[in-house]
């Protein structure tokens, strides 16, 4: 088993450190001069439907927030975003021209399944982002995208998700281009941000290293807050996710502008705010957010570009000017963040306490 983690201490590690690659195997063939190509969906096909549900579970359902951002902005079709395990009891009203998207690593978990079978019987357009080819949500969608991330070991997802994002990145400029609602200069734009988009995941030593380091400051407290706003959210979310299932602290991930709202009742000295302070992305919006937190005396640990006297750490990341290379280059912060905390802990990283792979029971 060694010998197949090749020099990494975990697979989660490997796993991270693998996802240019993957990345790169999305884009092969699909990343054409003027325009993203998608063979396994015609454009006819995507066309005249006039909604799109995505739905899914736990770290899938992540991406299929961030996916909503993207199909509504760059596709501009309505997009909303469905729990699986709720979804199916709470007696839906679909749009019957609508797609609905399922969203899954394994294409086994129980409540995808249910959600996908149950749009179906009512007559919708289907489509499956999966991991593994002729799993079973994959043999009952219409059609399928398969995300090309290889076998990922880690229970804690990491390379699928990058994978999902970025096709779910790729579906939306398609289908926008489909329907032509992108100006010239928009569309190439996201082009040439696709083409940074494996550099962007390389993991940096400088950036590991800092991480690590800085890890062993933030093993007690009694909660992390992520926070972030747009695609930031989901991505706090995410990170939120990622600590707690392989760390066992507590942590939540919040829309920076709901803090007022009542999370920050819980702020103080030992609750570690981590906030995703994008330069792409209302910036300075996430700033007074977090400048309010800072006042209730809330230790703050800042991943941006800039500086910010207020943090008590700050991580850098490298400035890019759209959204998604932001996206990415945090993505892997917070997925290494929580690697090295729970590693500090003691943790079997791979194997985390109560969870499955993939959940196969309702
Ligand atoms: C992710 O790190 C978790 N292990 C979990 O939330 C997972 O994403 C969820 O169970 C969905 O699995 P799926 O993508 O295989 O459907």
């Amino acid at each position: 088993l060694a010998a197949r983690k090749e020099g990494y201490r975990y697979f989660m590690e490997k796993e991270i450190y693998e996802q240019p690659r993957v990345l790169a195997d999305i884009l092969t063939g699909r990343l054409g001069e003027q325009a993203v190509r998608l063979d396994e969906l015609e454009a006819d096909w995507l066309r005249p439907i006039s909604s799109v549900t995505l739905c899914a579970c736990g770290t899938s359902y992540h991406a299929a927030l961030t996916g909503s951002y993207l199909l509504e902005r760059l596709a501009r079709v309505p997009a909303r975003v469905e729990i699986a395990s709720e979804f199916r009891y709470r007696e839906p009203v679909l749009d019957p021209n609508g797609l609905f998207v399922v969203i899954s690593q394994s294409g086994e978990t129980a409540d995808t399944l249910e959600a996908i079978k149950l749009a179906k019987a009512q007559g919708l357009a289907t489509l499956a982002l999966c991991n593994v080819d002729n799993s079973s949500i994959v043999r009952e969608a219409e059609r399928t995208l398969l995300l090309r991330a290889g076998i990922e070991k880690g229970v804690a997802s990491t390379k699928a998700f990058s994978a999902q994002v970025l096709t779910l990145w790729l579906l939306a400029l398609y289908w926008g281009q489909a329907r032509a609602v992108l100006s010239g200069e928009r569309h190439a734009r996201e082009l040439t941000a696709l083409r940074a988009v494996l550099n962007v995941m390389q993991v940096q030593p400088r950036v590991h290293e800092r991480l690590h380091r800085l890890s062993k400051r933030y093993l007690h407290g009694h909660g992390f807050f992520f926070i972030g706003r747009d695609l930031f959210y989901p991505l706090a979310l995410e990170g939120a996710l990622k600590l707690k299932e392989i760390s066992y602290l507590h942590a939540e991930g919040d829309p920076a502008g709901e803090m007022k709202h009542d999370p920050i009742a819980l702020a103080d000295a030992e609750l570690f705010t981590i906030a995703l302070m994008a330069r792409s992305t209302f910036y300075e919006k996430v700033k007074s957010n977090v400048e309010e937190l800072s006042a209730r005396d809330a230790t703050l640990i800042a991943i941006t570009t800039e500086d910010f006297e207020l943090a008590d750490d700050i991580i850098q990341i490298r400035p890019y000017d759209h959204p998604m290379l932001e996206f990415f280059e945090m993505l892997v912060v917070v997925q290494l963040l929580a690697m090295e905390i729970a590693i500090r802990l003691g943790n079997d990283v791979d194997m985390p306490r109560n969870l499955a792979k993939s959940v196969t029971v309702e």
